[in-house]
């Protein structure tokens, strides 16, 4: 497939997606819900080849919110197990094309089996340095920061840290992957203008792309889309348009380095 009209030069470095829309998509055909599931596990697929094809260093998938454990229980066991076959599925790819799995999120509430599987797979492709894949599982922007405030808290109690020392290098550093820089393009399908408790600190200065297009229908041209429009952005952080720069001041970085 060729890359038309994509500047290989100014990729964002982390891409991240809230992908929905599997339900309407499948209501739309008379389908179950379940079946949208399924049919968005295949652009899962899709997308995580082709950014690894363009060279993106690093994608976030918002696959499962603290919120969705509110739905009715058959659906939340319908996307555990399609998690866990896409987990063993795609081990071996992430072996061969040098993927590292990561995850984000309240890992104590994921089934028993999928934890296992989905540490498994972290462990086993830690040290695959080409593309990063952060998957979203229980996860909330909130509860994230909850957790990173009980930390930093703790340390302070015991002693371990001097709360005039917190600076927002910190905060990032203490989040679920502080090894992961922050998003500088945040996609969301199927037309919802919200954030929905998606990465709430890490996108202070992501460009935001929203398309009408539901998850299982975004594939490779709406996905290249999105990259085209992101490289027509001007991204000011704050500064004037004659000042410029193609970077976050170094104040709004995330805490890690990229590998
Ligand atoms: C996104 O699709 C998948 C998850 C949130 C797990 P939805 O299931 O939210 O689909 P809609 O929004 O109902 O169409
Ligand atoms: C956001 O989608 C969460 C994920 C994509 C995992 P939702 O479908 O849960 O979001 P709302 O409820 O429309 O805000
Ligand atoms: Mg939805």
């Amino acid at each position: 497939m060729k890359f038309d009209g994509l500047d290989k030069n100014r990729l964002p470095r982390h891409v991240a997606i809230i992908m929905d829309g599997n339900g309407r998509w499948a209501k739309l055909r008379g389908k179950s819900r379940i079946e949208g599931h399924r049919r968005g596990k295949t652009s899962v697929r899709v997308i995580v080849e082709l950014s690894r094809k363009i060279g993106i260093r690093f994608l976030s998938l918002y696959a499962f919110s603290t919120e969705n454990w509110l739905r009715p229980h058959d659906e939340v066991d319908a996307l555990m197990g399609l998690l866990q076959h896409y987990l063993i599925a795609e081990q071996a790819k992430m072996m061969r094309y040098g993927i590292r799995l990561l995850a984000v999120g309240d890992r104590s509430r994921l089934p028993q089996s999928v934890r296992r599987t989905l540490e498994q797979v972290i462990e086993a492709t830690r040290n695959n340095g080409r593309m990063t894949v952060v998957l979203a599982l229980s996860y909330s922007g909130r509860d994230e920061i909850v957790r990173m405030a009980r930390q930093i808290a703790r340390a302070a109690r015991e002693n371990r840290l001097d709360p005039e020392t917190i600076d927002e290098r910190m905060i990032s550093a203490q989040m679920d992957s502080p090894e992961v820089p922050d998003p500088d393009l945040l996609i969301r399908t199927s037309g919802e203008m919200r954030i929905s408790n998606f990465y709430l600190w890490q996108i202070a200065y992501s460009e935001l792309y929203v398309t009408p297009t539901l998850w299982p229908d975004f594939r490779e041209q709406e996905y290249l889309q999105a990259l085209i429009d992101f490289q027509r952005r001007r991204r000011r952080f704050g500064r004037t348009d004659e000042q410029l720069v193609d970077t976050a001041p170094s104040v709004l970085e995330a805490g890690g380095s990229e590998s």
